[in-house]
């Protein structure tokens, strides 16, 4: 009898354990079911989120596309610059590389140098083309340019660093530029830099008020602005890494 009792008993703890093993099992096969729709989800997500990123790119590099548009179409107001932008942008980005900038920043720096004169479009022709100097009035408009450039790029979030670099074009390290009289490190490295490859590239170039500068002579005038115009750390970096050896060469 005693005995009986007992077998029940254990059979019935046998039925419980059997009941809570299969609730675990059930359990566990749903929130496997679960962990694997999570997991399609989540890779769902990250491809929107990858998707999202090469539309931002795309249109990043759309919008640059139409501001060098616009650069070019300024250079071909005035055949003196023509191919200006893009010789300031490459000497930029070499600078900025031989001066131990890493890639993208060397990158933002070239992206400035493409766009520092773009602000230069609502300047009229006659005064951009004048063959001779310039009287007080025309210098005046001519300085408005570095803050209308970065004004034009100043809503692109994409550009911000740029912007800055394009507005400081003009400053010369000795606080005499425009168009805020900054001094030495005060004004942007980026802006510094090129400001040494203008400086560079517009002494190599006719203007209509003057003949380019022999190699000798724009190595000269490097020279005498280092320190007053142009940051003498770079100009003499500029100099070194990557005028001296090929001075008739097109850097
Ligand atoms: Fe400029």
């Amino acid at each position: 009898m005693a005995g009986d009792v007992e077998l029940s008993q254990a059979l019935l703890y046998a039925r419980e354990l059997k009941a809570v093993y299969e609730s675990a099992r059930d359990r566990e096969r749903a929130l496997s079911t679960l962990y694997h729709r999570l997991r399609g989800a989540h890779q769902q997500a990250l491809r929107y989120a990858d998707e999202l990123k090469q539309l931002y790119h795309r249109m990043q590099r759309a919008t640059l596309q139409s501001l060098l548009g616009l650069a070019n179409a300024l250079e071909a107001r005035d055949p003196y610059t023509l191919g200006h932008s893009q010789r300031v942008a490459g000497l930029a980005r070499r600078l900025a590389l031989a001066v131990g900038l890493p890639d993208a920043p060397a990158r933002a720096v070239a992206q400035a140098g493409l766009l520092h004169d773009i602000g230069k479009i609502g300047i009229s022709e006659t005064i951009l083309r004048k063959p001779g100097p310039l009287t007080d009035a025309e210098w005046a408009v001519m300085r408005t340019h570095p803050v209308v450039g970065a004004r034009i790029v100043a809503p692109l979030e994409f550009l911000s660093e740029e912007a800055g670099m394009i507005r400081h074009h003009h400053e010369r390290v000795d606080g005499s530029g425009y168009p805020d009289g900054l001094r030495a490190t005060a004004i942007p490295l980026g802006a510094r830099i090129v400001a040494v490859a203008d400086v560079y590239d517009a002494l190599s170039s006719d203007r209509p008020y003057r003949r380019r500068f022999s190699p000798g002579e724009v190595v000269t005038q490097i020279e005498r602005w280092a320190g007053q115009a142009l940051d003498a750390d770079l100009a003499s970096a500029f100099l070194t890494r990557l005028h001296h050896g090929r001075a008739d060469a097109a850097l």
